[in-house]
């Protein structure tokens, strides 16, 4: 099973085994924090020593990874000697290295001690807040989500349900596996579903010398660049949850008329948060507010459609691109599909995957008027070979990574394992039917568009 998909945020580091290869008090401490910030959505990086089995570079591999990723880095030690044992001083000194040569912002390490002086921690501990092992992790943990908050890489999630699928939030996580990539494709192949709806909204707004356009969900920043970098008297602000997906967005779907801010659509503070977006860049209105493949991951989607309505400009449009699994069609794959989206449709932490077919009455229970059903319908018959993979990539493959995530969070449900192997077995049966020659497969993106008024 590759593992290397998981990105972690936390590293946890410890001695596993005493002298005499028994598990030392650190192991059980280190194994209670895990579950203690897995509880909370939290990915931590608990050391795996049958990786050992493979040699010391296999173990290397994985730690150099997980401290590649992790903002915080938790030092356990009970004693002086398991403190300063190979492995632990080599994580923890790293990490301290990379923070000082400013390769980590924001990274912290939190010791987690007990029977230590305090004022004989080793130089690469001074000077962090240091934590005494008792009886109460919460004061650790509730450090560790302050320390991630600056990053803004926490988001509470665990009593989270969405109130369209009725299971916990969405787990879509636009840096995972391959969504790069998929990102990209998809950008492309849904332009033609797009054009037809700016258009429509550029022709019917009256003139104005500049207009301000809102991409609610703008990931990489490629359908933002896309559709709206050519138009002329534009400005355009992209927002997105996500740190990662911002910074290639500056960098590389830069241009002079569009920016790309933080900011949580879900977030109890929404209203300030864009309000002082609005004052840095002077925009007093949306004319457009647009948003592609993003409600249907919203905890409460209408609320967050009946919020943003007040930022659009009195004949503002909106445009929403949503996608829905009820919605393909295909002959040749034996089945296929249907068992895909069945697996898919039953995991824990999915996006809403009938979204499509709900964005017309969505809107109309949010407040706005007018709403346009403009749909766009594709299908294979006309692609080649390579189209017809990237169709695949775009449509199917990243579905595997809602299993993964849940197996993740649960690696010793059996019932999770096998739905993962059978997703990817499953997935790669489909990729070979893409490439047969008979195979036909259709999908509807739906595009709705509407005014505020
Ligand atoms: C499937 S991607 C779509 C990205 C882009 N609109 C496109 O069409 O390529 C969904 C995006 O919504 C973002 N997102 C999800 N929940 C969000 C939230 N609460 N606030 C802001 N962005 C969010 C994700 O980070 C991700 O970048």
């Amino acid at each position: 099973m590759p593992m290397n998909d998981i990105r972690y945020d936390v590293f946890i580091s410890f001695k596993n085994t005493d002298k005499d290869n028994n598990p030392t008090e650190d192991s059980q401490i280190a194994a209670i924090l895990y579950k203690e910030l897995e509880q909370r959505g939290i990915k931590a990086f608990f050391s795996n020593v049958r990786l050992f089995q493979f040699g010391e570079a296999a173990y290397k591999d994985a730690i150099e990874k997980a401290l590649d990723d992790s903002k915080v880095l938790v030092a356990i030690a009970t004693n002086e000697e398991f403190l300063n044992s190979k492995w632990v001083k080599y994580e923890r000194e790293s990490f301290h290295e990379d923070i000082l040569a400013g390769r980590k912002e924001n990274a912290y390490i939190v010791p987690y001690i007990k029977n230590i002086n305090v004022n004989s921690l080793p130089r690469s501990l001074r000077g962090y807040e240091t934590f005494q092992i008792n009886n109460n992790v919460e004061e650790v943990v509730m450090f560790i989500i302050a320390c991630l908050k600056k990053n803004n890489e926490y988001k509470e999630k665990k009593f989270e349900k969405s109130l369209t699928t009725g299971k916990n939030v969405s787990t879509y996580d636009p840096t995972k596996g391959k969504e790069l990539k998929r990102l990209k494709i998809q950008s492309d192949y849904t332009r033609p579903a797009d054009m037809p709806a700016i258009e429509y909204c550029l022709k019917n707004l009256p003139h104005k010398d500049k207009i301000y356009i809102l991409d609610a969900g703008c990931a990489y920043g490629y359908v933002t660049s896309n559709r709206f970098s050519k138009i002329e008297n534009a400005f355009t602000l992209g927002v997105d949850i996500s740190n990662k997906c911002l910074e290639y967005a500056r960098e590389h779907n830069h241009s002079d008329n569009i920016v790309y801010e933080y900011l949580d659509l879900e977030n109890e503070d929404f209203d300030d948060n864009l309000t002082s977006l609005m004052e840095k860049y002077s925009i007093d209105k949306f004319d457009i507010i647009f948003s592609s493949l993003v409600i249907h991951h919203l905890k409460n989607p209408n609320r967050f459609l009946r919020k943003i309505r007040k930022y659009l400009s009195k004949d503002g449009f909106i445009i929403l691109r949503g996608s829905d699994d009820g919605s393909m069609v295909s002959c040749g794959d034996d089945g296929l599909i249907n068992k895909i989206i069945d697996m898919h449709v039953k995991t824990d932490g999915i996006s809403d995957r009938f979204n499509g077919r709900k964005l017309y009455g969505q809107l109309i229970a949010s407040g706005y008027k007018n709403v346009k059903m403009m749909s766009y319908i594709k299908d294979t018959s006309s692609l080649d070979i390579d189209e017809k993979e990237d169709v695949f990539l775009e449509r199917f493959a990243y579905r595997k990574n809602y299993l993964q995530n849940a197996f993740e969070k649960d690696p010793y449900n059996i019932e999770k394992k096998n739905a993962l192997e059978a997703m990817v077995y499953a997935l790669d049966m489909l990729e070979n039917k893409f490439s047969e020659e008979s195979f036909w497969y259709c999908e509807i993106d739906f595009v709705a568009v509407a005014k505020r008024v």
